[in-house]
């Protein structure tokens, strides 16, 4: 049995907080965060929207384009590190919030790379014949960790959710291999004290690094090479990061999804929200090999080699 992706849906908050608004509060320059990180703009949750009510937007979208009802989910995936409290879950919100009454629910925490490990966590469910639905969602307000007055890390990230639901595919199709990693040793160079807290030349050595290894590696996993691959869609943090991985893969720019420009980086539901942007576009077709690849905190890493379609 195949476990690949049968449903999908994101929500974005409506507010954009551009680099312009950000120079009006803190010492910066549009300039300096287009080359040094190709955002243009990001989205911002107002103070009545916190991370369940976009994980919840994202997952209704998911279950309606899967075609089931929250009734069919067997488990709840929530990947974010900015759940709207230490717990309950998020997950178990979003259970009671849909009325998924059979699904199990947790939380996951790999930060960025979160989406990464739901999705793979959900592949195992489904493959072993244990769960036929698996709500896996990604979705930060990271906003609310973010230290306003600290321009290394203020300008990077935006808020936003995206939701899949893994369930079986047709033969030949879904998720073909994985990775996933950690190395807890690099946990100082990003972490959450009370805002988010970074050491950026250190987390993008080891964003270049990983991203383009595990590409290469979830394509050796499926017995495939470069030239097979038709889509990227990379962890959105900055462009430079995304650009070395695409190079790895010797892709043209077009294969590559890029959002950083409108949503910079939202952390666990970067991934998803860009699928959803790419269908949107109509650059994803059903049978096409797409890599997807996340790092974040932790540090975390993860990617899998998917081909498209139900
Ligand atoms: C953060 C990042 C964009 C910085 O880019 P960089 O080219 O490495 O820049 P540097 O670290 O060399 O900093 C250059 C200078 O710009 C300054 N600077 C930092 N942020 C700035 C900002 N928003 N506006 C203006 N100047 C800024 C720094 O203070 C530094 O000044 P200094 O040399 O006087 O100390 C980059 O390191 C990065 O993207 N790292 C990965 C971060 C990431 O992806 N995190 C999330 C992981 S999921």
């Amino acid at each position: 049995m195949n476990a690949g992706i049968v449903g999908i849906g994101r929500f974005l908050p409506e507010k954009v907080v551009t680099n312009a608004d950000l120079e009006k509060i803190m010492d910066t320059s549009d300039e300096w965060i287009r080359t040094r990180t190709g955002i243009e703009e990001r989205r911002i949750a107002d103070d009545n929207t916190n991370t369940s009510d976009m994980g919840f937007a994202a997952a209704q979208k998911a279950i309606q384009d899967a075609g089931i009802t929250a009734e069919d989910i067997d488990l709840i995936l929530v990947a974010t590190v900015t759940p709207d409290q230490p717990f309950p879950s998020v997950a178990c919100m979003l259970q009671e919030r849909l009325g998924a009454k059979k699904a199990a629910a947790m939380d996951v925490s790999a930060a960025c790379a979160g989406f990464m490990y739901g999705i793979i966590t959900g592949k195992q469910f489904v493959e072993s014949g244990a769960y036929k639905h698996v709500l896996v969602v990604g979705v930060e307000k990271l906003s609310k960790i973010t230290d306003w007055n600290d321009r290394n890390t203020a300008v990077l990230f935006g808020d936003g959710a995206g939701a899949v639901i893994v369930g079986e595919v047709s033969e030949g199709r879904g998720i073909l291999s994985f990775e996933l990693g950690a190395d807890g040793t690099g946990a100082k160079h990003l972490y959450q004290d009370e805002y988010i807290i970074m050491n950026g030349r250190e987390v993008f050595k080891f964003a270049v690094r990983q991203m383009g290894e595990s590409c290469i590696n979830v394509l050796e996993k499926a017995g495939l090479t470069k030239e097979d691959v038709d889509f990227l869609i990379p962890h959105q943090a900055n462009i430079r990061i995304m650009e070395a991985s695409r190079q790895r893969l010797e892709l043209p720019v077009e294969k590559m999804s890029k959002t950083v420009h409108k949503y910079g980086n939202t952390s666990a539901a970067s991934i998803p929200i860009s699928i959803v942007e790419e269908l949107e576009a109509g650059r994803i077709k059903d049978d096409d090999l797409i890599v997807m690849v996340g790092f974040g905190g932790g540090l975390t890493w993860g990617a899998i080699a998917i081909r498209w379609g139900k």
